[in-house]
């Protein structure tokens, strides 16, 4: 679809503003296709952790939710970060508070702490090492003990980190509201009608969804994955902001969102948070340089720790 005037209009003051204020836009696969279209950057968890600690802008706008920007305020604490929305969180990030998770951890003595990077700065805190989905099972192997490996939050990631790495791990039970929507009669049905797709997940996924899968992989391993792969047709099981990147890489290929639970006319997944981001928030987070995102510096501190074992590996 054509962009509007409208549309075009903002991004144009978007990108003007960028240039007057030595900004870049980091943006995640899930934003809608007009800001991505307007970002730097366009990658997934891991990708926009990596620009954010290498940048040398004087303003980072993180277009994606609260984890994120705080990460990039971790690992470039002298650079002004942005984020258009507050209240844009993640239920997966939420559904582990550092209170109960400081308990949790105390349970287990001596048990190195695997952090998912979508949870809070305090989490990070507590954490020996920060993981994304698609560097997680070459973290867990790198780590030496004999003592279970405690993962948190996300409980689908966790399992199938065990079945990928065959680890003794203790899971936090978190997870995110639109990686468990997925629908496995819907992807049959779907399935049925197109017999030649592939069925591709994000590892944020049931462990019944994940087990119909042709490939597991984060948001930017999906991309790679249908770019070189030899199939024509995908059902793509994770958040439908990816199509978009995913269509502009692979332009005669057909994909197809993975239906959810909810019965409504695209019946595709959209995270609810991510999607609080827009056009006119991003032109007026550039021009008043607010919502700032701020970590407190004990936090920081020690999170930083657990960023840095992650990115050193993935270099
Ligand atoms: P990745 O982009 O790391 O695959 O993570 C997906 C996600 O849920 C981000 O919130
Ligand atoms: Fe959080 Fe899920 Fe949204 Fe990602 S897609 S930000 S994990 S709620």
């Amino acid at each position: 679809m054509k962009p509007s005037v409208e549309t075009l209009a903002i991004s144009d003051s978007i990108r003007v503003l960028k240039e007057r204020k030595n900004a870049i836009i980091l943006a995640h696969y899930y934003q809608t296709p007009e800001i991505q279209e307007v970002a730097d950057v366009v990658g997934d968890s891991l990708q926009m952790a990596q620009h954010a600690a290498q940048s040398t802008a004087d303003i980072i706008v993180v277009a994606g939710v609260y984890f994120m920007a705080e990460t990039a305020k971790i690992l470039n604490p002298t650079r002004k970060v942005l984020l258009p929305d507050l209240s844009a969180g993640c239920s997966l990030a939420d559904s582990c508070p550092p209170e109960q998770f400081k308990e949790f951890i105390k349970a287990y003595p001596g048990s190195p702490v695997v952090t998912y990077i979508n949870c809070s700065a305090e989490i990070k805190a507590m954490s020996d090492v920060v993981c994304t989905s698609s560097n997680a099972v070459k973290v867990i192997n790198s780590i030496q003990t004999d003592k279970p490996i405690i993962f948190a939050p996300d409980v689908n990631l966790g399992r199938y980190l065990i079945q990928q790495t065959g680890r003794d791990m203790i899971l936090w039970d978190g997870s995110c509201i639109v990686h468990e929507n997925f629908s496995i009669d819907k992807i049959l049905d779907l399935h049925a009608a197109y017999p030649d797709a592939k069925f591709i997940a994000h590892p944020e996924s049931q462990p019944h969804i994940l087990r119909i899968a042709s490939y597991i992989g984060s948001t930017k391993g999906m991309i790679d994955f249908v770019k070189r792969d030899h199939h024509h047709q995908y059902i793509v099981a994770t958040e439908a902001g990816i199509l978009y990147q995913m269509q502009k890489e692979v332009p005669h290929k057909l994909l197809i969102p993975a239906p959810s639970f909810e019965d409504n006319a695209c019946s595709c997944s959209e995270c609810p948070y991510m999607k609080l981001n827009s056009l006119e928030k991003l032109e007026a987070c550039l021009a008043d340089e607010t919502p700032e995102v701020h970590v407190a510096q004990p936090i920081r501190n020690k999170a930083v720790l657990a960023l840095d074992a992650m990115l050193m590996q993935t270099v």
